[in-house]
């Protein structure tokens, strides 16, 4: 097994005018390439705090984090954006999609901050709109969709850079049982047959379930790792 994420101690606090927050506290832990990992942990245990410091978007207080042996502490931020853009997805709970943007211009968004054509764009956007059984909605808007049908140009968003990791942050608290299981299995079928690594912040129990790996936080601390 090969290790792509490597945390070391990572500490992350936020200062505010009346104190400090410890939202990450000494976490440690990897990932290996191919992983599903599940995160669960109660309501402000520094979860989504969590994906964002490995995904880059915000920088640790102190500790490390290594992606394969690239450091993601101490670089430029123009460093850490070119990471962000070569391997990186980020699905989010509210989906988060561009409500003026038609499902297709939704998910080439990232391709064109990667400075792909506009045909190229088009090409790719549609390739994977039909992976996620969207072959039909490419000219509709957030919406004119369900809301499984949301999450699904969301992920489709992600997935179109072809991203090494996806960083999920409760892709299903926003949907029923049965819609929740269709996201669960689709990202189960990308991480399968794409090999690409998963880390997926969970409420749900069974959602957790879909993971080879569970991470539990407890006030900005990993209580466990286990793998099933
Ligand atoms: N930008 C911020 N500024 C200040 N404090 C923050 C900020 N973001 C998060 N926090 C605090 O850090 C702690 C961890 O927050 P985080 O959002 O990571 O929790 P979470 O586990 O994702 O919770 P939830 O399950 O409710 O989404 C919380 O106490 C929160 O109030
Ligand atoms: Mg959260």
């Amino acid at each position: 097994m090969k290790t792509i994420l490597t945390i070391q101690n990572i500490v992350k606090t936020y200062k505010m005018r009346d104190g400090v927050v410890n939202a990450l506290n000494d976490v440690c832990f990897t990932v290996n390439r191919g992983d599903f990992v599940s995160i669960t942990g109660p309501s402000g245990s520094g979860k989504t705090t969590l994906l964002l410091a490995l995904s880059g978007l915000i920088r640790p207080t102190s500790g490390n984090i290594l992606f394969e042996n690239q450091q993601l502490v101490g670089v430029t931020d123009k460093e850490l954006a070119e990471f962000r853009k070569k391997h990186v997805g980020f699905v989010m709970q509210n989906f988060s999609l561009i409500p003026y943007m038609t499902a297709i211009q939704n998910v080439m968004i990232p391709l064109g901050l990667n400075g792909k054509s506009s045909a190229e764009q088009k090409v790719q956007s549609s390739s994977v709109l039909e992976l996620v059984g969207l072959e039909n909605r490419f000219n509709h808007f957030p919406r004119e969709l369900s809301a499984g049908q949301q999450q699904r140009v969301a992920i489709a968003r992600a997935l179109v850079n072809k991203p090494t990791i996806i960083f999920a942050d409760e892709p299903t608290g926003n949907l029923d049982p049965l819609l929740s299981t269709e996201i669960l299995a689709f990202l189960q079928k990308i991480n399968k047959e794409l090999n690409i690594t998963i880390m997926m912040v969970t409420h749900s129990p069974q959602a957790a379930e879909y993971g080879n790996v569970n991470i539990r936080l407890v006030d900005g601390k990993l209580l466990n790792r286990s793998t099933n």
